[in-house]
């Protein structure tokens, strides 16, 4: 038996496994081979084969053997061959169809909504494509072999250097390259703390929160128990017998206010006290406008702490990578779970976003950003003034949504309307934990970085005719 990969890119464009087995000698294996590329398509319609001298030495066969092969399945209507373009795959030689191949006519869709106002997207049209670009080209460059080879559980070390110094400078986070472990993002930290078995349940949570969130928990098999919120946040003095507790401190989700100062020194006490350990969830906490940036948590106690970000609002949720900032009596538990080799955050994704960010390309990107979202959000504003100046617009001082206050029973009315109007977005009542008793009334939560420039004005005009009159 021989098998061989012919190299001959110039031709078939790639390399190409040819395996020479089963009865009746070489030319037989050679024939059954070269059929079986052309019938599952690996060797598509009009590809110029090797010639006999080349894929001879290639199979380590006799040229005869390969040309005569080729006869045959020339003669067989696989192959053509031509004076002065050699041996070709026919045109007609149809490729096998598995079920993957089969072109699949496009189901037909419902017409969708017009006007996208869910939260959770940051603009994607306003990735930083050209500046991305620079730090990939650099990284790559300056990047020694080792990094193409298995990655670091913890990340590299480049990234936890940029991260530390940014997080401490932008966010007001205290710690250390060796206390950073990167992840693909929050939901994959959330999986990696508690599907990997670090921390267990109960875990105390937000009464309105992300319901993905929530899933990811429960599929880990962690009992969630939602904390009232009011005007100040969570009510962290209602923690009680929990293990940990999850906040998003810096802009509640979905409500949008600041967790109040006595509430953040109140969660540590807590800490402290219990042995409880504080999960802080830090989405979007770059994304402040008229009022003064809310440091970490985190740095109020590092050792009770585990600040949790990543790139999603800020440059994109398909760049998949996060950042776990970790007590120190949890880093070797945490890489442990991740295992020997990096599988999931790209390493070369990691060497862009850490030149990204070294470079002070993240921080103009994140400035830039700021003013675009703050612009949607003075015209969102604008337009209620306008429209419906009845309606109430809160937790706008930051983030990249904001939630419409409505009059009590009209949200699912409301959502439906603005349904009938185009558009997609989600009331408060979306994000409630099943086993809360608290309501923060009823609004809707509408997202404003996700529409294209132009398609802004004609949202918010749907959305304001959606909207109940006074
Ligand atoms: C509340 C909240 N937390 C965290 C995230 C980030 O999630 P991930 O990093 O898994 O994309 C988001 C979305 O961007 C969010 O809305």
């Amino acid at each position: 038996m021989a098998t061989s990969w012919v190299n001959s890119a110039e031709r078939i464009g790639s390399d190409l496994h040819l395996e020479l087995t089963g009865p009746g000698g070489r030319r037989a294996a050679l024939i059954r081979a070269l059929r079986e590329a052309v019938r599952s398509g690996r060797l598509a319609p009009g590809t110029r084969l090797p010639p006999y001298r080349s894929l001879a030495a290639d199979l380590g066969v006799a040229r005869n053997t390969v040309a005569d092969a080729y006869a045959e399945l020339v003669a067989e209507g696989w192959l053509t061959a031509r004076q002065g373009s050699g041996t070709r795959v026919a045109e007609r030689a149809e490729p096998l169809r598995s079920a993957a191949r089969v072109p699949r006519k496009a189901p037909a869709r419902a017409r969708g909504p017009r006007h996208d106002l869910t939260q959770g997207t940051p603009d994607t049209s306003s990735f930083p494509r050209t500046a991305w670009l620079a730090s990939y080209r650099r990284a790559l460059q300056q990047a020694p072999n080792e990094v193409f080879g298995p990655g670091d559980p913890a990340g590299r070390t480049e990234l936890r250097e940029a991260l530390t110094e940014y997080l401490a400078r932008a966010r007001g986070v205290r710690t250390e390259p060796g206390r950073i472990v990167i992840c693909s993002g929050f939901a994959h930290a959330l999986r990696l703390l508690f599907g990997g078995g670090v921390l267990r349940g109960p875990l105390a949570v937000e009464a309105y929160g992300l319901g993905f969130h929530r899933e990811v928990l429960a599929a880990a098999g962690v009992r969630t128990v939602p904390l009232p919120l009011d005007e100040h946040g969570a009510r962290v003095d209602r923690l009680g017998r929990e293990r940990a507790v999850l906040l998003t401190p810096a802009h509640q989700f979905p409500t949008g206010g600041p967790l109040h100062p006595a509430r953040r020194a109140a969660v540590i006490d807590w800490a402290r006290a219990r042995g409880g350990l504080v999960l802080e969830d830090d989405y979007d906490g770059e994304f402040r406008y008229d009022r003064k940036p809310v440091g970490a948590v985190q740095g109020l106690d590092p050792e009770h702490v585990i600040h949790i970000g990543s790139v999603s609002k800020s440059l994109s949720p398909a760049v998949r990578l996060g950042w776990m900032v970790l007590p120190e009596r949890y880093v070797d538990t945490v890489l442990a779970v991740k295992g020997d080799r990096e599988a999931w955050a790209s390493v070369l994704d990691q060497l862009s976003l850490a030149d990204f960010v070294v470079s002070g390309a993240y921080d103009r990107h994140v400035r830039r950003m700021r003013q675009r979202y703050r612009g949607r959000r003075d015209r969102l504003l604008a337009a209620l003034a306008e429209h419906a100046p009845h309606i109430e617009a809160t937790g706008i001082a930051a983030g990249l949504h904001a939630v419409l206050r409505l009059p009590p029973g009209t949200e699912a009315s409301t959502v439906k309307a603005a349904a009938w109007q185009g558009i997609a977005l989600d009331g408060l009542a979306a994000f409630r934990h099943p086993d809360t008793d608290t309501a923060v009334g009823d609004g809707l939560v509408v997202g404003y970085a996700t529409p294209s420039e132009h398609a802004y004005g004609p949202a918010l005009e749907a959305l304001c005719r959606a909207l109940p009159p006074p």
